[in-house]
């Protein structure tokens, strides 16, 4: 078909050209394909040809036809490619000539050689490389290489295509010279952070049908520039630490990121705060980015801290945040006691709740830790009481008393609630001041005193005495005597209380027989005001003195004496005298009372015979004796000096019965008579040998109370019915034990004449 219509147009260009035939062959056709009839275009018949030895004449060119002289037909002798033959010139055309002999006959010849689209564009650069910076500003052109096509016309190069057009655009520059440039146009800027490579694909394409093309790749180097500031990755940080956190303590690593690169990326860190101090408490690491502790926090100070920090690149940019530390309270403070105000004293009257200090108490730390709670030593009367939020009172809680405890030494312990807890205390000593609330007592309830009558007057009888348990003018006791009357008489003209000491003087001279004792009564009352007072009752007893004698009362004394009838005159020496006769009743007083009242009856020889000892003398006077203040020791020695006599007289008797028994048997033996019994005869008392008067006077004293009669018999029944015998002079027992042997040797001796007995009282001594 495509033979056929180039076939066509060569035939038709015969029709135009006498002497002269032109044709039109595409080139590429393969050898022995046809290009022309040229007998028939000549109209030259075959045998012409034959014998015109008709032949081609093609010169220097190579030869592409040939003749074929039978069949009167020029054909393809060699592939024709019309880019080897012509390059670029249009058109292209094979000039030749076709001679013949017998005539010589000249036919011009022209071929001309149509181009086919047998080229693509190409490149001749594998690829293409760019770097361009991303700071490149739009607009900027880069000139690519060009793509060629050997094809010449609608075959030819026809345009170009670039493939991603995000960043540049494609632009075509027609040259002066009639050429063309292709050049890439930058309308986004490029991101090296966003992309730093790219590749776009640059595509030429010709005109031919079927269309041809060609590629190359533009590879783009994205350059860094310095166009990204260091950013953090948080616009704050938050930490805590505890204020006591040591130096060197790791707290935070903060983080900055530069997308930029190498040196551009590099980020230095530092800290940007102006506030003085705080480069001293915290340090960056230049690199890393750790902060660290260098100083010493103190919540109590400062409870956060703002660091500002900055991170810096290399290429100068920088970018910047804050950390935000919390200091965390510990409980490194202990409570402060503030004593605002504090008595020194406080009577001991005062009514409960009485305040006597304010206190305020703070602890610098905060919560738990700064929680204060505060005691007192546990054994005080007092109590502390939170008034208002820190404010503390210490106010009395029992009744003090300064008789008890007169100072106080109240300690306060305050604690706080932290882990561990700390505390303070401080002390103050209170002195508890006196009120007057005791009243002077007296060492005894009642005192008795005794005084012996007949005293000088001013004598100091005793002292009494009072304390006082308050203090000072409060504890001073003045005695005074109170105001009564004995008799009619008052109290002050008998006795005086010395108001300092208590000294009770008496002020006159007592009389027993007058006056036996009186009671007053002492007020002790100290000085305070109001006093306070107490009394006592003082008992003064009168003692006896003798100062009194007996007076006999009956019978009456008139000088004669009434009892001497009593005793018959013919009486003998040992005479006795039936117990219990009443010889006479004698009554005598005396104005003294105990055993100076006690009157003592004795009989007084009066005459100068031998005296007539009556056994016993009983005195019915009896009533106002008291044996009890008999003296004692006399009557020891009484009872010793009658044992002793009474042994010596039993074994005297012992001996001197056995003595004549012995003799009675002797003489019975040798004369064989029978003497009469000696009768026996108790022992009586005589003078010592007998004979003559006695000078003195015998005083025999008989103590006798009604109730004591019976003891007192044991003094007079020790001598078995024996008269007592009281020697005064004491001779000797041998003596005694001699005249009774002389008694009893002479029976038969006559009476003494009977003495006449007067009494005499016995003033006994106290
Ligand atoms: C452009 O390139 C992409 C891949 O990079 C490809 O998918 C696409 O077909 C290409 N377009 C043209 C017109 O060449
Ligand atoms: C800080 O105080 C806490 C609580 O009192 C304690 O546990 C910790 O050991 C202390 N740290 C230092 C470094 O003293
Ligand atoms: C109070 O303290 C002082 C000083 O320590 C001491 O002398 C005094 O005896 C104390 N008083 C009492 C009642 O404990
Ligand atoms: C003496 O004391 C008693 C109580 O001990 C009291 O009843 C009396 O009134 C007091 N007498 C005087 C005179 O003060």
């Amino acid at each position: 078909m495509r033979w056929q219509v180039v076939l066509f147009f060569s035939m038709l260009s015969l029709f135009y050209v006498l002497g002269q035939v032109s044709y039109s062959v595409p080139e590429e056709m393969s050898k022995g394909s046809l290009v022309g009839n040229i007998a028939q275009d000549l109209g030259l018949d075959l045998k012409r040809l034959k014998t015109g030895k008709a032949r081609l004449h093609v010169g220097n060119s190579a030869e592409y036809i040939e003749l074929n002289k039978e069949r009167g037909l020029l054909l393809i002798k060699e592939r024709i490619d019309r880019e080897a033959l012509c390059k670029q010139t249009t058109p292209c055309a094979l000039h030749f000539q076709m001679i013949l002999e017998n005539p010589i006959e000249f036919y011009r010849i022209t071929v001309e050689i149509k181009d086919i689209n047998d080229n693509a564009p190409i490149f001749k650069m594998k690829d293409m490389v760019f770097e361009i910076s991303e700071s490149a500003v739009k607009g900027s052109t880069f000139i690519l290489e060009k793509a060629l096509d050997s094809d010449v016309g609608i075959n030819g190069l026809k345009s170009y295509l670039l493939n991603r057009t995000d960043n540049f655009a494609l632009k075509l520059n027609d040259n002066t010279d009639g050429g063309t440039e292709v050049e890439m146009v930058l309308e986004k800027p490029l991101d090296r952070e966003k992309e730093d490579h790219l590749t776009l694909t640059l595509t030429a394409v010709d005109g031919g049908e079927p269309q041809l093309s060609g590629t190359v790749q533009i590879h783009i180097t994205v350059l860094d520039v310095n166009d990204n500031a260091p950013v953090f990755t948080h616009s704050t940080y938050k930490s805590s630490l505890m204020e006591n956190s040591s130096k060197g303590t790791p707290l935070i690593t903060v983080t900055a990121i530069d997308k930029d690169q190498g040196a551009n990326g590099l980020v230095t860190y530092s800290i940007s705060n102006n506030i003085e101090g705080i480069l001293d408490l915290f340090e960056i690491h230049e690199t890393s980015g750790e902060v660290r502790l260098i100083g010493n926090v103190d919540y109590e100070t400062s409870k956060h801290y703002q660091l500002k920090i900055k991170a810096k690149d290399h290429g100068g940019l920088s970018g910047s945040s804050k950390i935000m530390f919390d200091i965390t309270d510990v409980n490194d403070n202990s409570p402060i006691i503030d004593l605002m105000s504090a008595t020194q004293s406080v009577l001991e009257d005062s009514i409960l709740k009485t305040v006597v200090a304010v206190m305020n108490v703070h602890d610098a730390d905060s919560d738990d830790n700064g929680v204060v709670k505060c005691f007192l030593s546990e054994d005080v009367p007092f109590n502390i009481e939170s008034t208002a939020n820190g404010f503390y009172s210490i106010v009395t809680d029992s009744d003090l008393d300064r008789e008890r405890a007169s100072e106080y030494n109240i300690t306060v312990t305050c604690s706080d609630e932290g882990l561990p807890s700390l505390s303070s205390s401080v002390t103050l000593t209170l002195q508890i001041s006196d009120v007057n609330d005791n009243a002077p007592v007296f060492e005894r309830t009642s005192y008795e005193a005794y005084i012996v009558e007949n005293n000088t007057p001013g004598l100091s009888i005793f002292t009494v005495k009072a304390t006082d348990a308050d203090w000072n003018q409060n504890a001073r006791v003045s005695y005074i005597l109170e105001g009564s009357s004995i008799n009619g008489v008052p109290v002050s003209s008998y006795v005086s209380v010395s108001a300092d000491s208590g000294v009770i003087h008496t002020l006159r001279s007592f009389d027993y027989e007058q006056i036996k004792d009186f009671q007053f009564r002492v007020k002790a009352q100290d000085g305070g005001s109001p006093p306070l007072s107490s009394n006592v009752t003082v008992k003064i007893v009168v003692q006896d003195q003798n100062d009194n004698p007996p007076q006999i009362l009956y019978p009456v004394q008139t000088g004669g004496s009434l009892v001497a009838e009593m005793v018959p005159r013919s009486a003998d020496v040992g005479y006795l005298v039936t117990k219990g006769t009443v010889l006479c009743t004698v009554t005598a007083t005396d104005a003294d009372e105990g055993s100076n009242g006690k009157v003592m009856y004795s009989i007084t020889n009066t005459l100068d015979d031998v005296p007539v000892i009556f056994p016993e003398v009983l005195s019915e006077f009896t009533d106002y004796i008291q044996d009890k203040e008999y003296n004692d020791n006399l009557t020891f020695y009484l009872v010793l000096a009658l044992a002793v006599v009474s042994f010596l007289f039993i074994t005297c008797l012992v001996v001197i019965i056995s003595v004549k028994i012995y003799r009675w048997r002797q003489s019975r033996i040798l004369y064989h008579s029978s003497l009469p019994v000696i009768p026996y005869y108790p022992p009586r008392y005589s003078d010592t040998l007998g004979t003559g008067a006695l000078p003195h006077v015998y005083n025999y004293e008989v103590c006798r109370t009604t109730d004591s009669r019976k003891s007192d018999c044991k003094f007079g029944r020790a001598g078995s019915q024996n008269v007592l015998i009281m020697d005064p002079s004491s001779t000797g027992t041998m003596q005694r034990v001699q005249s009774e042997k002389i008694i009893l040797d002479e029976p038969d001796s006559p009476c003494p004449p009977s003495p006449v007995a007067s009494l005499s009282p016995y003033r006994s001594q106290t």
